[in-house]
């Protein structure tokens, strides 16, 4: 059977987590959060006190690894861990890891049909031909308001003008990187999710709709 294929991507606190999980309920589709994979490796690297300036270090575990968790915890969602996460994405044989994973995941999943994947590069290297591609779009400070308040959420100490520096330097690090440098993939809708969720969800749910 074919599998339906829908990309959220967008920069850092965009909304792209709430976004997917939306679609997720509303149409019934299983969401993977492709950001999570990165965190996951980030935690790893942290956890065996790997030096991140070293390729050779983050190569030699990567060369040992044959799968990674989708799991989320709330320990991965640290500023510390983002900016791990995206430290290792610049690497062309990390990234080649996670997406060999992902669609090795996608193929053998017999449970599910539909499939909502978030992440930076999804509709523009990962899934190139997916059925629907969303690239969520918010202003830094609306994201780094949201952030804030996630982190205070979670109990995390957190300054407002630290956090709207480290998104425009994930930013900066996330657009700028050779390798699958987040970009507006190539037949994607761009959403405003700047106003009301209700807003956004007009615009995605009207799209879905003509899949
Ligand atoms: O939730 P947030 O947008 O802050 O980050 P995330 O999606 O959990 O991703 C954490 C970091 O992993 C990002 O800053 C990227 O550098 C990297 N990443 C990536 O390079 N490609 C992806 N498909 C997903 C995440």
């Amino acid at each position: 059977m074919k599998k339906i294929i829908i990309t959220v991507d967008g920069p850092a606190a965009s909304g792209k987590g709430k976004i997917s999980k939306y679609i997720s309920r509303k149409w019934n589709y299983k969401h993977l959060d492709s950001g999570i994979l990165y965190r996951n490796l980030a935690y790893i690297f942290l956890q065996n006190g790997i030096n991140l300036n070293s390729t050779k270090e983050i190569k030699k575990i990567i060369n040992k690894k044959n799968t990674i968790s989708y799991r989320k915890s709330k320990k991965l969602r640290t500023e510390k861990i983002s900016k791990i996460a995206s430290k290792i994405a610049v690497h062309q044989f990390v990234r080649n890891f996670i997406n060999k994973f992902q669609r090795k995941f996608i193929k053998s999943n017999l449970k599910n049909r539909h499939f909502v994947i978030d992440g930076r590069d999804i509709g523009s290297v990962v899934f190139k031909n997916a059925n629907l591609k969303l690239y969520i779009d918010v202003s830094e400070k609306n994201r780094a308001k949201r952030r804030y308040k996630q982190l205070i959420d979670n109990g995390e100490k957190s300054i407002y003008p630290q956090i709207l520096k480290d998104i425009k330097l994930r930013d900066k690090k996330d657009k700028a990187r050779k390798n699958s440098p987040l970009v507006i993939p190539k037949g994607a809708f761009i959403i405003d999710n700047n106003s009301s969720f209700r807003n956004t969800s007009l615009q995605i749910n009207k799209l879905i709709k003509k899949i």
